[in-house]
């Protein structure tokens, strides 16, 4: 059904769906056990490839070293809002006396960080060879060639703006952009893996009036997207409040959250009815082995998760573990949303084909 160069396409558009997750969950462990400083330089840890175990191997001044780089990268980075228009964030970045305090080296932290990097790379590679073997469709479906190398693109403006979430400890609109940029990635590989799997197969026909399921799903994954944003600005609010009361008293941050953490909460509720009756859909439309049936269940396996992690988050006082879990399985509940939504996208129904 596939020319080996078709199959050699799909195999590693499937590794890089797979390393793109390992890359969310890295940098979710990295966030929740505060390791983002692990590495204070950037692309190289500690000026080396490969980082040191021990503070014996660092020079005596490597805090006052590092620092003055991070200010430098600030400062560029502040030059750069400043010419976008955005001056107060710039005089705010300007200002921040946390970015000017040294981290003293932490080996376990730095080692975090650096396993999170090479998540990033083995992500990059993934994705250039997904570009290169893509080069097989240029002609049948040049769109699986194009959007190919526009993810690498995506990754790296990504990597960099990790970078600079880092180094500038912004709580701001940086790290919803980079949310964003997430889910846009992965919503390229699940697409171009999709695109591919199903070119040479003709669409599903089914008995049943699909249209609605359709719009339904569609609107369902923008909930979640909304979702997804909603979460990020919770987690902002958290990370300033955090930060206010210098990481202390930790089990009075979640009562400290305005009305964001409020409509978060109340979203998860909206969007649990909306796939339940996403699943309803499914399950009255397809029957036997039919993937979307398989998608759909997992789907509300995944959401359970997803809600749960959310309560214990809530209640217990933001466990890592459950920070770490909430973080992976938004994105996963996306991709497998995602992914139902391009299988019936491409379903359609029998009697509306005869008349
Ligand atoms: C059902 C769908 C849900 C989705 C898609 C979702 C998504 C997200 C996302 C993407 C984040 C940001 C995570 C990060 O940047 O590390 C987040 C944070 C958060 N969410 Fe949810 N969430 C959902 C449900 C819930 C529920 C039901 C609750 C509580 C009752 C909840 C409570 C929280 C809290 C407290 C945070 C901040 C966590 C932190 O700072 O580490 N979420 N959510």
């Amino acid at each position: 059904m596939y020319t080996k160069a078709e199959q050699r396409f799909i195999r590693v558009n499937l590794i890089s769906i797979i390393l793109t997750l390992m890359v969310i969950l890295a940098g979710g462990i990295v966030r929740s056990t505060g390791s983002g400083m692990g590495c204070p330089d950037w692309p190289k840890c500690f000026d080396q490839y490969i980082p040191p175990t021990h503070v014996s191997q660092l020079p005596p001044d490597y805090q006052e070293k590092f620092v003055a780089k991070r200010l430098q990268k600030n400062e560029r980075f502040a030059n750069f809002l400043e010419s976008v228009g955005r001056v107060e964030l710039a005089d705010a970045l300007r200002h921040d006396k946390s970015i000017a305090e040294p981290e003293p080296f932490n080996a376990a932290k730095t080692w975090t960080e650096y396993v999170n990097r090479l998540c990033g790379v083995a992500l990059g590679i993934s994705l250039i060879f997904t570009a290169i073997y893509s080069a097989v469709y240029r002609k049948k479906a040049p769109r699986l060639f194009i959007l190919s190398i526009l993810n690498i693109f995506f990754v790296g403006y990504q990597g960099w703006l990790g970078s600079i979430v880092v180094s500038t400890n912004l709580t701001q609109w940086v790290i919803t952009v980079h949310m964003l940029l997430a889910v846009l990635i992965l919503g390229v590989v699940i697409y171009t893996y999709h695109y591919a799997k199903y070119l040479n197969t003709p669409d599903t026909v089914i008995m049943y009036k699909v249209s609605w399921l359709k719009w339904f799903l569609f609107f369902t994954l923008a909930v979640n997207i909304f979702q997804i944003v909603m979460g990020t600005e919770v987690r902002e609010e958290i990370d300033m409040i955090a930060k206010e009361l210098a990481y202390n008293f930790k089990n009075t941050w979640v009562a400290k959250l305005g009305e964001n953490f409020l409509y978060h909460r109340d979203l998860a509720i909206f969007l649990s009815v909306c796939c339940v009756i996403v699943y309803k859909m499914v399950v009255d439309r397809f029957n036997g082995k039919a993937a979307p049936l398989r998608f759909a269940k997992t789907m509300i396996y995944i959401l359970m998760v997803q809600v749960l992690s959310g309560v214990v988050l809530s209640y217990l006082s933001l466990p890592p573990v459950a920070q770490v879990i909430h973080l992976l399985f938004s994105m996963i509940l996306f991709g497998i949303q995602y992914y139902l939504f391009l299988l019936v996208y491409r379903a359609q129904t029998y009697a509306a084909k005869n008349i």
